[in-house]
């Protein structure tokens, strides 16, 4: 494994401390949500008795893989914690996610949930959001003109594809656009700017939202508090 890897772990793993007997947990994506949903699989095994509403496909398959329980938001409102990963956090608590696609998924857990905890491990800190191309999901239809809308806002947007060359196609059956901004200095503007146009159906920019943020290193955990 290497060092990244298990800094993901660690992270992953150490964010299990916020679980409890009988809490509704939202089940983020992405490699660090991994661990976390491996562990906390375990967990249940053990007795602990908790649900996860996934934010991905990719999430319940986990879920499922490793016996955790899965509701979803017809059954209860209530999330008591949601746990994700991110692709950037800069020291504002300001986050890029939707590396793999599944941001408006998350972001509709994160801002139900009581409390949002970001796993990540130490390359995610930045100390400006943009290097990582900012994913944006918009709907199929009118996406040139979309992505000619977001051009104005100053960013040049590349249409996701699959490894197989084909359109990328989200969970909800959208495109997904990954910008380049630069160096994106108003994370929270840029963030309204985008919601304003029509065909975006919501933007990777998630600013200020972290309660928490776990950092792994190679051989320990760091916790920020807001
Ligand atoms: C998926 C995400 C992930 O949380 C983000 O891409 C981080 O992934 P990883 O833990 O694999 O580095 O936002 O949409």
């Amino acid at each position: 494994m290497t060092n990244q890897d298990n800094a993901k772990k660690l992270a992953g793993e150490a964010s299990l401390s916020h679980i409890e007997n009988g809490m509704t947990i939202g089940l983020g994506s992405g490699s660090t949500v991994y661990w976390m949903i491996r562990k906390l699989g375990e967990h249940v095994k053990a007795g602990l008795d908790v649900k996860g509403i996934p934010s991905s496909g990719q999430s319940v398959a986990w879920a499922n893989e490793y016996g955790v329980p899965i509701t979803d938001f017809s059954r209860t409102q209530r999330v008591d914690v949601a746990i994700d990963g991110a692709d950037e956090v800069d020291g504002q608590w300001n986050l890029i996610k939707g590396g793999g696609g599944a941001l408006v998924r998350e972001k509709i857990i994160a801002v139900t949930a009581r409390k949002f905890v970001v796993i990540v491990d130490e390359s995610k800190l930045v100390s400006r959001l943009g290097d990582f191309m900012l994913p944006v999901e918009i709907l199929p239809f009118g996406r040139e003109v979309t992505a000619g809308r977001i051009a104005e806002l100053g960013g040049l947007a590349k249409l996701r594809r699959n490894d197989d060359n084909g359109v990328f196609i989200s969970d909800n059956g959208n495109y997904i656009l990954d910008c380049d901004f630069g160096g994106i200095q108003e994370p929270k503007a840029l963030h309204h700017q985008l919601k304003q146009l029509t065909g975006v159906v919501e933007s990777g920019l998630f600013p200020g939202m972290a309660d928490e943020v776990m950092v792994g290193y190679s051989d320990r955990v760091s916790v920020l508090h807001d």
